[in-house]
């Protein structure tokens, strides 16, 4: 690709930590051909094990290439739940399929989190506590805990981690209302567990709070009225499709391949998943939710619930979500700096990276897994190599 336009450093509507400074490359008819800024922190990625690491390996390491870091929640088969368990994950998994790759280690808040848990997983440098209520997703069926029941079996942890500035990374769904036998329709799920998130910001007022995977208007609402350190990550799948996608009208599942939890809600749920993501709001940021599981599993009888989202497919549709928008100028807060700052990550030597505007297809599969847009073509891809910043 030839450019004949110079860079044009642009005044950004929101800065923070020394500004947003991502450039857009136009021609010289005025089209957005470029855009060159910061790698991106995707604050949520799922990982795996054992029979399923090489979706892992695949999925979430090999297409990274626009991430500078990503948040590894580990709801592996056997929860990642000590910060020893953490590292070595890290160590002897991640880094050994791609060495110097910026996985964030967090640990699982299980039946058996204690107080003494906490405290060495933060002595060894974990900053995240990943918390999945009992029986809403990928292997939460043992070990988790109901969300009602959190903050009465689980407060001396919390305050723990309150105290040592941790972060409760959290995916929000109440799944039963507590003595009740039957479960919340997937739909309703997100909306029933603002109450109890309203307690635990009440209960631990200087807690961090990340609400993963918003997809609610209702959410989005509250999140934007909570205190500061109450965050939301925000993924592709939530912010462009809906029920209609994953649902038949009796409202079970017709295709499991859009089947996520939190599920595809309405239309203005999404809508207003879009508006929170372009709002330039630093409440909101970039987690996709990347979690494989293979086709034929997807197929069976219990198809898991995940979607694929690799790194390559992401930036590409936040691209056009923010360019349809008129808001590219706020992509790379929303995808790096906004994340950076609620996890306290700093910028420095963050690499950057060059994105054009050139079409491609997603592939229709890969190892089995099926990514969101397969077989569609896209608008923008990561070209050349990332480069180091300097600041
Ligand atoms: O749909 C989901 N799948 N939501 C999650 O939170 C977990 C994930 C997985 O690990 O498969
Ligand atoms: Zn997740």
């Amino acid at each position: 690709m030839v450019f004949g336009d110079r860079l044009k450093r642009r005044a950004s509507p929101f800065k923070i930590e020394g500004g947003n400074d991502m450039k857009i490359v136009r021609n010289k008819a005025k089209e957005i051909i470029m855009i060159i800024l910061l790698r991106f922190f995707c604050a949520h990625v799922h990982l795996r094990e054992d029979d399923e690491e090489d979706l892992l390996m695949t999925d979430v390491v090999h297409f990274s290439d626009p991430y500078e870091y990503v948040t590894a929640m580990g709801n592996t088969k056997n929860p990642i739940s000590t910060g020893p368990e953490a590292i070595a994950y890290k160590k002897k998994k991640i880094e050994k399929h791609k060495p110097g790759f910026k996985a964030i280690p967090t640990i699982m808040l299980t039946n058996s989190t204690t107080v003494e848990t906490i405290r060495k997983a933060h002595r060894l440098g974990i900053k995240v506590v990943k918390y999945m209520p009992a029986g809403t997703t990928t292997n939460t069926e043992k070990g988790y805990i109901p969300l009602y029941d959190l903050i009465r079996t689980k407060g001396d942890v919390l305050r723990e981690m309150q105290k040592r500035k941790m972060i409760l990374s959290t995916h929000m769904e109440l799944v039963r209302f507590p003595g009740a036998t039957e479960d919340i329709h997937y739909l309703y799920r997100e909306e029933e567990a603002i109450p109890y998130l309203e307690a635990l910001i009440k209960v631990f007022p200087k807690l961090k709070i990340i609400v993963e995977h918003a997809s609610t208007k209702k959410m989005i609402e509250f999140v934007k009225a909570a205190p500061a350190h109450v965050f939301a990550t925000l993924t592709l799948q939530h912010a462009l499709f809906h029920k209609g996608y994953v649902f038949d009208k009796n409202l079970k599942v017709k295709d499991p391949l859009y089947l996520c939890l939190p599920c595809l809600k309405e239309i203005e749920d999404t809508l207003a998943v879009r508006e929170a993501m372009v709002s330039g709001n630093p409440k909101f940021f970039f987690g996709t939710d990347d979690a494989p599981h293979r086709l034929y599993k997807k197929m069976g009888p219990k198809p898991p619930s995940g979607i694929s989202t690799p790194g390559i497919v992401a930036i590409a549709l936040l691209c056009k979500i923010f360019e349809e928008a008129n808001a590219l100028k706020r992509l790379e807060n929303f995808a790096a700096r906004f994340g950076a700052k609620a996890y306290g990550l700093s910028l420095k030597g963050w690499k950057k990276m060059k994105v054009a505007k050139e079409p491609w297809t997603v592939a229709e599969s890969y190892n089995d897994i099926v990514p969101l847009m397969s077989g569609e073509t896209l608008d923008w891809q990561l070209v050349g190599e990332v480069f180091d910043l300097t600041h």
